[in-house]
């Protein structure tokens, strides 16, 4: 059990949390990195400072993987993946949807997860083998048996040329279906956490970075749900892409983004 390691993580991410609600409203000075509508926030730095430190504190002799900071992970057999705040463009226009997600890895797949949404107070987690949890509840993925009647969740990456193209295409192969509807909430590491709890009956995203997904895709497997990346394959740190839905629904999903791939 990691129970340590447990307490630190949902602790960085309470104490992130508090202080992205904190500075929601407040002006604040966006930057961007490379392309207009990749955007970066004061917000964005100060939780992943604040995160590392708790982190390193308690573990010296960790790898940290964090989206903000150019850092090479020295080797160690623990890497913590951590997205400070995910759902940048969501909190720079304060539409009131983000996260802050970490994860812990070991020799190459998540073993512990933590995603909290400040804003609702719902703190996601998972350990291996033990199961997922909303708000210390268990959680499951839906049942719901065919895509006929999915609510499905999807997600544009700061790539705007093929991978874009191709989601579009995408959404239009899902509304042929037909399915229930899509949303595109802006939170990656939510949306996952929201396959994990049936909300969503499925989600894929074409471009994503490891941090968006380290730990959401722990919580859909703990919740009885499948994720591999949008081919069907295993998926790993940097496999850039993903699929995740119920059992029945991700072989469904696999049939329809391999027809417009
Ligand atoms: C982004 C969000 C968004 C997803 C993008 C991610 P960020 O993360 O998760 O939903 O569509 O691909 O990059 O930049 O807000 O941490
Ligand atoms: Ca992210
Ligand atoms: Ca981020």
């Amino acid at each position: 059990m990691l129970n340590r390691e447990k307490a630190v993580a949902v602790e960085a991410a309470r104490q992130a949390g508090r202080l992205l609600v904190d500075i929601f409203e407040h002006p604040r000075t966006i930057e961007t990195k490379g392309a207009s509508y990749n955007l970066v926030t004061e917000a964005d730095r100060r939780s992943e400072e604040l995160i590392l430190a708790l982190i390193h504190e308690a573990f010296p002799h960790h790898a940290i993987l964090a989206e903000e900071s150019d850092i090479v992970p020295p080797e160690s057999e623990y890497l913590w993946v951590v997205d400070p705040l995910d759902g940048t463009t969501n909190y720079a226009h304060r539409y009131p949807m983000f996260a802050v997600s970490i994860a812990l890895w070991q020799q190459g797949r998540p073993v512990l997860a933590v995603v909290y949404d400040p804003l609702r107070d719902e703190l996601f987690q998972a350990e291996r083998g033990t199961g997922a949890f909303l708000n210390e509840q268990p959680i499951r993925v839906s049942a719901t048996t065919s895509l006929r009647q999915a609510l499905l969740g999807t997600g544009f990456y700061y790539e705007r040329g093929e991978p874009m193209r191709r989601t579009l295409r995408q959404i239009e192969a899902f509304f042929d279906v037909p399915i229930h509807c899509i949303r595109r909430d802006g939170s990656a590491a939510l949306d996952l956490c929201y396959v994990a709890a049936g909300r969503y009956d499925g989600f894929w995203e074409l471009t994503l970075g490891p941090w968006d997904y380290a730990a959401g895709m722990l919580v859909i497997e703990e919740a009885g749900g499948i994720v591999t990346d949008a081919a069907g394959q295993a998926i790993g740190l940097f496999s850039r892409n993903i699929l995740a839905a119920n059992s029945m629904i991700h072989k469904d999903m696999l049939a329809v983004l391999a027809r417009t791939a």
